[in-house]
Formats: C-alpha cells, structure tokens, sequence
C-alpha cells in the first residue's frame, strides 16, 4: 500500500497539484467518469482533475454522471468506444461494476478508480487512488470519545451515500472508535446523501424526534457539507452548534473551517481532492514505461480542530476549486 503525502497547502491549486517529474502524458485522451457535484470537496476533486490533465498536456474527457450509476456505466463503453488511453472513474456505489469494467479490461483500456473503493475482482482495475475510509471514520470517533472523556453522549449520524464506499467504511470505523465506551450511543443514523440540503432536512428530523435536540450531545458526519446542514437546522432549532451539540466531520472543505472559526463545528478529517496527480502518476510510468503501480494508492487522513488555525485554513483552500 503506497502512502500520497498531501503538499502543503497556502499557494492556491498550483500548490495542489504534483510536482512529480515523469515523462509526460501529453497527447494521451483519458476519459473521467465523474459522480456528480454533491458536495464542495467533489467539485474540488472535479477542478484539481481538469488542472492536472492540462498541466500534463492530457485530453480529459469529463463525464458528469448526475448522482447515477447508469450515467457512469454508459460514459464508460462510450470511453471504450473511444478507443480512450486509459479510464478515470470515482465510483458512486461499490457494486455493479464487474461487467463494465470487463469490457474495458478486453480492451485493454488501464482504469483508475478515484476515491471510492468497488467490490469486484482486483483484476479489473490497474490502481485505487483513495482514502483509507475506515481509519476516516475511527479517527472521528476516537476524537469524540477524548473530547467528551466519561460524559454521557447521545450521537446522531449522517451517513453518505447507501451503498457507496465512503458511507460503508466511515460508518465502520466510527463504530470501531467509539467501541469499548458505553458513556457514548449512536442513537439516530440515517442517509443525507453527502449533500447539504439533505444533511440539513434529516438533522431537523434527529431534532423533533430528539425533543428539540436537548438530549443530542453530538452530530457525526460523514461528510462536511451534511455537517454544514446539520449546523444549520441545530441554529435553527435554537441550539448552538459546536458546544450544545458537538459536530465532527469528515473533508477539510473551506466551510467548515469557517464554521470552525466562528465555534460552530469541532473537528474534521481532511480528504484531499488531489485524487487525480497520484492517479495520472501511476497511468504516467505504466502507460509509458509498463510499470505496474501499487493496487491500492492511499491518501493521508489528517484530523484538523479549532486550535489548528481554521481561519488561516480556510484562507489558504478557499481558492482551490472548493
Ligand atoms: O468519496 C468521497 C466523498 O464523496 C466525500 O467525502 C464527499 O464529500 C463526496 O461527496
């Protein structure tokens, strides 16, 4: 398992993007089935692929694929129709993908699978470049049970998307951080859809049922735009995010960070948007000198809280494509 070490961020997308010198994939048409733009960091994923592929000369194909499998797996044969050089494909749900992926594979067309994992065979795809999902969610709940010590505290979840890699994993490894402390009870968990109008519609729904939310010491997200909702509805509801109920999520976006800067959220783990750099890495030395990159390229899972600067944080990603 290889480990991609994020560079630091400050610059603008320049400072985003790699700076790993290889021959080059100028000329090379890549095709880029992308899931949609359900969330600020996805649309930050979308900007960082499109300004790598130019940076390295590359001719991206981009497909929006709307929230829909079926979108993907039909912007998948069209690549393949294409004749593309090789396939970039963020994955909405893990399974199904066997057949497509097959006929790519006849085809002898390379895919890179970006940010979410796939329950097929590992034949089918030449690397993942994504985040090690389950530590995602443990660092989440670990950073819970030292903030709330011995306290007794109800949790409310906001899952991903059902059946998607990141709501399985995250929800897992929260799960495994929260084990062994009784003082802490997932009470609600239900699907927002990593969107924010949705985190916003099911934490109001947590509220009612939770009596106005008096008995809810903490929301976790699976992401920060439901937790962006979420802070809304708590505001709504006339509790204040961040010291009546605690929030921690999961993507480093700017907006959390400034919900952090003004006392309304807690923690986050950051999921860079830089999938694709790594991704064109391992298509650059394997298109151009056959080596096989590792099958499982994984991306740093870094806890940020109120005292790691959110206001400078939130400066230095607001032009990133977020
Ligand atoms: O697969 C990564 C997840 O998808 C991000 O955490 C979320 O914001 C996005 O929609």
């Amino acid at each position: 398992m290889a480990l991609y070490k994020q560079l630091a961020l400050g610059a603008g997308l320049a400072a985003l993007l790699s700076t790993a010198a290889h021959a080059d994939l100028s000329g090379k048409v890549i095709g880029f089935s992308q899931i949609g733009s359900e969330s600020g960091w996805r649309a930050a994923e979308t900007s960082v692929t499109k300004a790598e592929a130019e940076k390295r000369g590359v001719d991206l194909k981009f497909a929006d694929a709307q929230q829909k499998q079926e979108n993907q797996i039909k912007a998948i044969r069209g690549f393949i129709a294409q004749g593309v050089d090789a396939i970039l494909v963020a994955p909405v749900v893990s399974t199904g993908w066997d057949e497509v992926l097959t006929e790519a594979k006849e085809a002898s067309i390379p895919v890179v699978l970006l940010d979410r994992g796939i329950d097929a065979s590992q034949d089918l795809y030449l690397t993942s470049v994504a985040s090690d999902q389950v530590k995602e969610g443990r660092v989440a709940g670990e950073w819970l049970v030292k903030t709330v010590g011995d306290k007794p505290c109800n949790v409310v979840e906001l899952q991903g998307t059902v059946g998607s890699s990141p709501a399985i994993n995250r929800k897992q490894g929260f799960e495994e951080g929260i084990a062994g402390h009784a003082n802490i009870t997932l009470t609600r968990s239900q699907t927002g859809d990593f969107t924010r109008a949705k985190g916003k519609e099911v934490m109001e729904g947590f509220l009612k049922a939770e009596g106005g939310g008096k008995s809810i010491c903490a929301v976790y997200a699976h992401n920060d735009d439901m937790a962006v909702g979420a802070i809304q509805a708590i505001k709504d509801a006339g509790l204040k995010p961040g010291s009546d109920i605690l929030v921690v999520s999961i993507d480093a976006v700017p907006d959390i960070f400034a919900a952090m800067a003004a006392g309304e959220a807690n923690a986050t783990v950051e999921l860079t948007p830089n999938m694709a750099g790594p991704a064109f890495d391992a298509l650059d030395a394997f298109l151009n000198g056959g080596t096989v990159p590792e099958k499982f390229i994984i991306t740093e899972s870094k806890l940020y809280t109120p005292a790691d600067n959110p206001q400078g944080e939130y400066e230095a990603r607001k032009g990133l494509g977020y």
